[in-house]
């Protein structure tokens, strides 16, 4: 049997680092809304499926002039994401039917064929997978006054990225029994930290680009622009 693959692309957020009424993913980028870049690559992709996670007020925006004014045919549902980016995925993970599935940060417009190509096949073969880039600055872990207290060795850095893959049923599981735990002490900011916490499996890295930015800051938007035009 064919193995099929879903992704999730995760434009629930509030953008609140970002500072303007309209949520990050559906602000103007050279033309179109920052959201229709990755589901444009992913609806050119070998990607079976796409689950398009929004706020709840903006699901009918979502529908209307993201999926039918563009349209994109792989979008199989728009649902309601949730409070933090893990209640988002949760929310998303429960319309998966497909063998795999990948995480997508709709904040994130420049993934390519290439990084997708790449995930589907690293993830067939590990269970999971995710994309990421060694870091190019010192990292300092600092002390509650800005004290540096320790310096990582930097060839042991790497700053994560998405996609994240996995086997389905493997990241459901994981997600339903740290969701379930009261405490999960710090905060969960990607996939395979659920991974790494329920299961204690260490995820396999592999290379994304320096192109794949989250626009997460006003000036994020700029070198967006740039990146762009120097494609
Ligand atoms: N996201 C989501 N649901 C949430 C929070 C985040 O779907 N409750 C999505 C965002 O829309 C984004 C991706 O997860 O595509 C990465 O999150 P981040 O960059 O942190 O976006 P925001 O949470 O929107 O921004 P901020 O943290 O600045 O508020
Ligand atoms: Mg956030």
């Amino acid at each position: 049997m064919k193995q099929e693959y879903t992704v999730i692309i995760l434009a629930a957020g509030k953008g609140s680092r970002m500072h303007t009424d309209c949520p990050k993913q559906f602000l103007d980028l050279a033309g179109k809304p920052v959201i229709c870049y990755s589901l444009d690559t992913f609806e050119k992709s070998p990607v079976d499926h796409i689950i398009l996670v929004s706020g709840e007020e903006s699901l009918e925006y979502c529908r209307t002039e993201i999926v039918e004014k563009y349209g994109f045919q792989k979008v199989r549902n728009i649902v309601a994401g949730g409070k933090e980016r893990y209640d988002s995925v949760w929310a998303g993970l429960q319309c998966v039917k497909s063998d795999y599935v990948l995480i997508h940060d709709g904040a994130r417009p420049f993934v390519t064929q290439n990084i997708i190509h790449r995930t589907m096949s690293e993830v067939a073969r590990e269970g999971s997978c995710v994309v990421g880039m060694p870091v190019k600055d010192t990292i300092k872990i600092i002390d509650q006054k800005n004290y540096a207290i320790r310096t990582p060795d930097r060839n042991q850095l790497w700053q994560v990225q998405t996609p994240q893959a996995f086997a389905t049923e493997k990241i459901r599981a994981a997600y339903a029994e740290v969701l379930g735990m009261k405490h999960t002490g710090d905060v969960i900011t990607d996939d395979a930290m659920i991974l790494e916490r329920a299961t204690g499996e260490n995820v396999k890295l592999i290379e994304g680009s320096y192109q794949n930015i989250k626009i997460t800051t006003k000036e994020d938007l700029l070198i967006a622009e740039a990146l762009i035009n120097f494609r």
